[in-house]
């Protein structure tokens, strides 16, 4: 059977992988490429549907991103969302002009259920708008199928050639029925059946990397996050005892993380990773003994550990495969699909050990987004707890450790940032935020306890909410449990006597805190 495939043209807007994660929400695989993506290699893919995102600029000023005409004539339905609305209706010569007022958030909008796109929809419903110009002339052959208040043709649609334009955001969760338009547009216009499954994925990955890898000799570093430790897993499946996992502890894991590590990939857990653990803390601590500057700091922390990688690498001797635990996010933002800039090339530690003897990288994830990377843990019976883990960095705690970090300082943050956890989740709010964590200052300020003057550190408490982790707000966490923890860290972690809490967002903060 063909493997169904939706293909994402990506033309530089904010959601664009939210567009791909809400398709394959509807079990359909699609994949994200730059609107500069030669259309023969486009063609040789062979979607079921095409789908055009939204992006900055107007689609009538010299030099705009474009499309070649002949991807609305080459019988695969196309749904243009936003920019690409507009773009299909400007190459098909109908006119985009630019308003009077930006319509922006959430709208009423008001459908024609008749329209196959808007099954199931209901006729008054709520779309999240964004855009100034507008489609002031349809395009020959297109009819319109919904309106706002502001905007006369919200969507418009040309059934003979499959070709469908939204002005607003389907992928976005404010509007209302978005998923369900872009479930109609997948599976009912195109005809996919719907074959994207994680139980499927597991099964069929097992399987080609069973192929693949033969009796070779497979090493993956297994930091204990959830992608490598659902790439360790799915390997151990796939190969067993061929593999042989590398836990490198660098002092820098949240408060007992490293024995939770070792208690389940360990021998004594559920799994034959061949795990080795290996405990480098002495030695990160002492390379980065004096070092203040965050950058430098995050260097030593990469480059120590590729070190000890590769000196126990050396010890298992020559391997054939060394496993990677790319997502398909940071594919699309290295610059490798889609149109996103580089965003970061920071992320995570380590990069690519270059002394390790290896014939080839294995990267069993690299097509996955985080949500589906969890569903695949939960399906290789990885426990929930980790499965759901919330994101940590790479260089760990050296990044919520303002200048120099110290065995003493690590000990500081990890015993606040416990206390920080467990009042979140005793107040049932660790659902509700993407990322919370306690950080170090490296401020020291003179407070009282007891009769005593004391001179110590101020923690800094962070919570944010975030769809993508590029933007993020402060979380408004209750009054009464910040306030429940500060008075549990200052009166149980030694040398602290303030705790702050971060307000800021990203922009122009960043999440983390260095
Ligand atoms: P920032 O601080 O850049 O963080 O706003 C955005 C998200 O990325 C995580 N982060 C990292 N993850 N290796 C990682 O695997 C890293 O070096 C790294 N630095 C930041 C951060 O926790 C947040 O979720």
């Amino acid at each position: 059977m063909e493997k169904e495939l939706v293909v994402v043209i990506d033309f530089g807007g904010q959601y664009n992988q939210l567009v791909a994660r809400r398709v394959r929400e509807c079990n359909v695989y699609c994949e994200i490429y730059s609107y500069k993506t030669d259309l023969a290699i486009i063609k040789e893919l062979r979607p079921r549907g095409i789908i055009l995102t939204g992006g900055p600029g107007s689609c009538y000023e010299e030099g705009a991103a474009t499309c070649s005409p002949e991807l609305f004539s080459m019988g695969i339905p196309v749904l243009g969302l936003c920019y690409g609305a507009q773009l299909m209706t400007h190459v098909l010569g109908g006119q985009v002009c630019r308003a009077s007022v930006r319509e922006y958030g959430r709208t009423e909008l008001e459908v024609d259920t008749s329209s196959g796109l808007f099954e199931g929809v209901a006729p008054h419903t709520v779309c999240w708008m964004s855009h100034f110009d507008y489609i002031a002339q349809m395009a020959s052959g297109f009819r319109a199928t919904a309106r706002t208040a502001d905007c006369p043709v919200a969507a418009a649609e040309c059934v003979e050639k499959g070709l469908y334009a939204i002005q607003f955001h389907p992928e976005v969760l404010h509007t209302v029925d978005g998923t369900k338009m872009l479930y109609n547009f997948v599976r009912n216009i195109c005809g996919c059946r719907g074959d994207w499954r994680m139980d499927t994925f597991v099964k069929e990955s097992v399987r080609a990397i069973g192929e693949k890898v033969g009796d070779g000799k497979v090493l993956c570093a297994l930091s204990g996050g959830v992608d490598s430790s659902v790439a360790a897993v799915l390997l151990s499946r796939a190969v067993g005892e061929q593999l042989t996992c590398v836990f490198v502890d660098h002092g820098l894991m949240r408060k007992n993380e490293s024995d939770e590590v070792e208690a389940v990939f360990g021998s004594k857990g559920g799994y034959h990773l061949n795990f080795v653990r290996v405990d480098a803390r002495e030695r990160f601590y002492a390379a980065l003994a004096g070092v203040e500057e965050p950058e430098q700091k995050r260097k030593i922390i990469g480059e120590e550990f590729i070190r000890v990688f590769e000196e126990e690498a050396r010890k298992i001797g020559a391997v054939d495969f060394l496993v990677q635990g790319t997502i398909y996010p940071d594919v699309v933002e290295s610059g490798l699909g889609g149109e996103s800039a580089v965003i970061k090339s920071h992320h995570n530690v380590g990069g690519l050990p270059e002394c390790v003897d290896f014939r080839e990288i294995l990267e069993p994830l690299r097509n996955l987004f985080k949500d589906e990377v969890r569903k695949v843990g939960l399906e290789l019976g990885i426990p929930e707890n980790l499965v759901y883990r919330q994101p940590f960095p790479g260089p760990g705690l050296g990044v919520r450790i303002i200048g120099e970090v110290t065995a003493e300082k690590v000990r500081i943050v990890q015993d606040a940032d416990a206390i920080y956890r467990e009042e979140v989740e005793n107040a049932g709010l660790s659902g509700e935020l993407n990322q919370y964590f306690a950080a170090l200052t490296n401020m020291r300020s003179v407070g009282v306890m007891g009769d005593e003057r004391t001179y110590d550190y101020a923690i800094a408490l962070r919570a944010v909410n975030t769809v993508d982790f590029m933007t993020a707000e402060a979380a408004q966490i209750p009054w009464e449990v910040l306030r429940k923890v500060t008075s549990r860290i200052v009166n149980e972690v030694g040398h602290v006597n303030r705790v702050l809490y971060d307000v800021t967002g990203k922009p122009p903060g960043t999440i983390e805190f260095e």
